[in-house]
Formats: structure tokens, sequence, C-alpha cells
């Protein structure tokens, strides 16, 4: 059995509407994550995507405990870290970091990247003056910075390299698990590759585990162990990746993979694109039954009605798991399910 590192059941974070609010009796919310269960398991990576304001990185707040939840409990490394306090949760923290999408944005540009990078020390009381100036140092080498850039700014750093900082703070307490929102989707493409590939390194090095999050697909594909697909926020279909991209289940993954460009434009005339109708609905009055019915092109009365499970169906391995009444059959055609043209 393999282990599992960090545990979501049945997670909610909701945020409640400040407006309206004296005139309804009942307050609303967005509901942001709506019953999110997922395991991570020591050394994976698991992959998350799906559309903006599906609830990915309020999804990470929650497993990293920036965000108290609403209801669920959040298990790391066995132990319900759902209520600790900020004061027991203070080991915990240094085991699970976090990286951002925003190399920029998420660090002050009024401070030398030295002492940004040292913060983690000086949060827990690691080192002191030139001894942590030499881990922060050996720090930047490590992910590929000139330890002689010590006392530049922000500004003076490219994007990639912005990013390889973001990295290079995550790492300092040495933690088992980093959630990476979006750590490239700002970066050029050309950039894109380098920063994963060094990210890939530090997992083979230090046996990282991951929560890797993604817009789409693509990224996701290429460095992930595992995919869960989010959809309004709830988990649509988790699997491995070769399960996933072999025989997608839920029509919404199936509509995800046929957006993925193919280079080949013959395979690409034959792929069937599946184009969803209609836009998102809103996270305050999500659709009844399936989330997913009002756009999805295999819908039928007993979708709008019964909310699917998220279980193994169709003789599928147990670790793949979609919430579907209707899974997709391989080969099937949903655009002609659609009435749509292919
Ligand atoms: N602090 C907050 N207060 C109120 N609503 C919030 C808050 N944070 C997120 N939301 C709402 O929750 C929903 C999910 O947002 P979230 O940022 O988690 O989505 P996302 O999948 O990360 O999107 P993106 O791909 O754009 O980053 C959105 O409707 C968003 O507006
Ligand atoms: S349960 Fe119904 S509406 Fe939801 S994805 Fe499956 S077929 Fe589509
Ligand atoms: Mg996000």
């Amino acid at each position: 059995m393999t282990d599992v590192l960090l545990e979501l059941d049945d997670v909610r974070k909701w945020f409640p509407l400040a407006s309206d609010r004296l005139f309804r009796r009942e307050r609303e919310h967005v509901k942001a994550v709506d019953g999110v269960s997922l395991r991570v398991r020591a050394g994976e990576t698991l992959g998350l995507v799906g559309e903006t304001g599906s609830g990915k990185s309020t999804l990470a707040r929650c497993m990293t405990r920036l965000h108290d939840v609403t209801s669920g409990r959040v298990i790391f490394d066995g132990v319900d870290i759902t209520q600790m306090s900020q004061r027991d949760l203070r080991p915990v923290r240094r085991e699970i970091q976090m990286i951002f999408q925003d190399p920029y944005g998420s660090l002050n540009p009024r401070r030398r990247v030295g002492s940004i990078i040292g913060d983690p020390y000086a949060i827990h009381g690691v080192g002191e003056g030139t001894d942590r100036k030499r881990r922060v140092q050996e720090l930047m080498e490590l992910v590929g910075l000139n330890p002689e850039h010590y006392n530049r700014f922000p500004a003076e750093f490219s994007g990639g390299q912005r990013q390889r900082i973001g990295v290079a703070r995550a790492l300092a307490l040495r933690p088992r698990l980093i959630v990476c929102d979006e750590p490239v989707s700002a970066l050029d493409v050309s950039i894109q590759a380098q920063i994963i590939n060094l990210l890939a390194d530090l997992q083979a090095e230090f046996n990282l585990t991951y929560v890797f999050i993604a817009h789409d697909l693509s990224v996701v594909r290429h460095v992930s162990d595992r995919v869960a697909v989010m959809y309004l926020g709830k988990i649509a279909e988790v699997a491995d990746v070769e399960s996933l991209h072999a025989t997608p289940r839920h029509p919404y993954t199936a509509a995800l993979l046929s957006a993925i460009p193919i280079p080949d434009p013959e395979l690409s005339d034959r792929r069937e694109r599946i184009i969803l109708r209609g836009e998102v609905p809103s996270p305050i009055n999500p659709p009844a039954g399936c989330r997913f019915h009002p756009r999805c092109p295999k819908a039928q009365d007993r979708c709008a009605g019964e909310e699917p499970a998220l279980v193994s169906r169709n003789g599928d391995e147990e670790d793949h798991r979609a919430a579907c009444h209707f899974p997709v059959q391989p080969g099937e055609r949903l655009s002609a399910a659609n009435g749509e043209r292919p």
C-alpha cells in the first residue's frame, strides 16, 4: 500500500457574500470548494486542473491551512490538522509549502532576494547571521540562481529567475509537500520547461510530494502521476495520468482533452473537438444534481435530479473514479450526443 501524505475528507470552503445581508433571511455563499475528498500519496505529483473559478486555488489554500475550511477534514501525515491552532500548526507549516503563480506579485519589490529567501529561516528561527546567509546561498545555487546576487532586488531578475526565488523560498525548510499553484502559467513557454525540470529534479533529490495546479491538461500531463479534474468546486474525475488520457470517463474531462492542441495536422483533423455549450454557472447557486448537467452533451433526466458519486465504474481500476451517471465509453463520440457536428 502506498503511503497517503495528505488526505482531504469532504472539504467545503464557502465564502459568505457580503452584500444582500439585510434583505435576505438566508445568507448566500460562494461555494468555492463544495465537498472534495482526495488523497495525495507520498512522493507523487497530483495534477489539479479546471477552468478559472473552479476552486483550485481555494482548495490549495485549504490543503495548506492558509484557509480554515467550512466543513470536512484535512489530514496531513495521519494527523487531523483541520482545527489545529496556529501554534500547533507551526511544525506542520514547515512541512507544507506553496509556490504561487505570480512570481513577482508574491515578492516584496523593496526587499533583497537574500532576505526574501531567508524569511522562512527567520520565522522559524533557523540559523543566524553568516550561517543563515550561507544557507540561503546554498538554496540559490540549488535552484540555479547565482549566489552572488544575494543583495539584488526582485526587479533585477527575469520572470523565470523570480520563480526560482519562489521555489528556493518554498524549499528552505525542507518541506515534504509543495502545493504549486500554476507555477508556470505566467512564464514564457520557453521558460516553463526550465522551471518544470527544476521542480522535477528537486522532487527526485528531496523526495518531495507535489500538488501541481494548472488550467489545462497539456502541462499537467507531463508532470503528474495522477490527475484530478475540478468543476465548480467538486472533483469530476481522478485517475492516473495514462488512464485519464486513454479512457476519460467524465464528459467534462473528455472535453478538456479534446481541447489540447495536437501538432500533427492529420491527427488533429480526425480528432473530435467537443464544444461545451454555455458558460460555467455561478458557484453561488450551482445546478442541482450533477452540476455539469446544463453543459453536458450526455445529460439525461436523472442528471438534474441525482448527484453522481465519485466512484470507479465500468471495471476501471479502483483508483480511476468519475462523478458521472453515464460515463463515456471508449470511442464514443460526444459531439454527436450533443447534436453537433464533429
Ligand atoms: N476570498 C474569497 N472571497 C470570496 N470569494 C472567493 C474568495 N476566493 C475565491 N473566491 C471565489 O471562489 C471561486 C473559486 O475561486 P478560485 O480562485 O479558487 O478558483 P481557481 O480555480 O483557482 O481559478 P483560477 O484558475 O482563475 O485561478 C470563485 O468564484 C472566486 O470568485
Ligand atoms: S452525470 Fe449526467 S450530466 Fe453529469 S456528467 Fe454524467 S452524463 Fe453528464
Ligand atoms: Mg487559482
